[in-house]
């Protein structure tokens, strides 16, 4: 790839269009990340509906990995993504309650990195909300007869008899709701970095239980 110079050497971002200065207020662009948010949730073809999410592992390393943004709470600033109970994500938000998302969205090269303390959800109503929300087809995966992670001896999709390529019946599905839970990031830092050729824009924003504590514009 041909070096074009700029902070960041990628053919992309070296096309994007050019913002008009002056640059959007820090409220203007907080006010936008919820709404993309938001509208992430409802539309998998937003490359932000697949955020990565990051944990401490227990060994000590970074565990990253993809997941579905269900649900986002912009009055409460939570983030909800649901998994598998028996995963390792469960035991390592419990050594380290820290988790962080990452987004990217390739048309407007928006990236976010966001992060908070994190709770994982089994058995209360948050998860039986989750739980009523989740369609027939996410159900089937926490029918999984072998918990995510372990080890096989050969090739096995890890999915219930009889549904590698259908959904469970309504009443077979709850027999995933035992496998199930839904983890929440209550965010407490927010970065959003903006590409442009003329000029990126980058800004994080911090609340504590009061609310907004600090917000600024960065070097990007
Ligand atoms: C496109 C995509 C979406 C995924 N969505 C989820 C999800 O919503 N929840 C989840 O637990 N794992 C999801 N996974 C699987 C995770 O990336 C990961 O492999 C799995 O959760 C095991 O991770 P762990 O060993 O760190 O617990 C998804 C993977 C891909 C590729």
């Amino acid at each position: 790839m041909a070096h074009r110079g700029g902070n960041f050497d990628d053919d992309d971002v070296m096309t994007a269009e050019p913002f008009a200065n002056p640059a959007r207020s820090l409220d203007e662009q907080l006010t936008e990340t919820w709404d993309q948010l938001a509208r992430a949730v409802l539309d998998g073809k937003h490359e932000w509906h697949l955020p990565v999410v990051s944990t401490i592992g227990l060994d000590g390393r970074p565990e990253a990995r993809s997941v579905v943004l269900r649900a986002v709470d912009p009055a409460a600033r939570i983030l909800t993504f649901n998994s598998d109970r028996r995963s390792r994500k469960q035991g390592e938000l419990e050594a380290n309650e820290f988790m962080a998302w990452t987004f990217y969205e390739r048309r407007d090269r928006v990236q976010l990195r966001i992060s908070g303390p994190t709770t994982v959800h089994v058995d209360d109503e948050i998860a039986d909300k989750a739980w009523l929300d989740t369609a027939l087809s996410s159900r089937r995966c926490y029918m999984a007869p072998h918990a995510p992670s372990s080890r096989l001896e050969s090739w096995n999709p890890n999915l219930p008899d009889g549904l590698l390529t259908s959904s469970p019946k309504q009443a077979a599905s709850e027999a995933g709701r035992a496998q199930f839970m839904t983890v929440r990031t209550r965010i407490d830092r927010l970065e959003r970095l903006e590409l442009h050729h003329d000029g990126h824009l980058r800004a994080c924003w911090r609340w504590d239980d009061q609310g907004l504590i600090d917000r600024s514009w960065m070097a990007p």
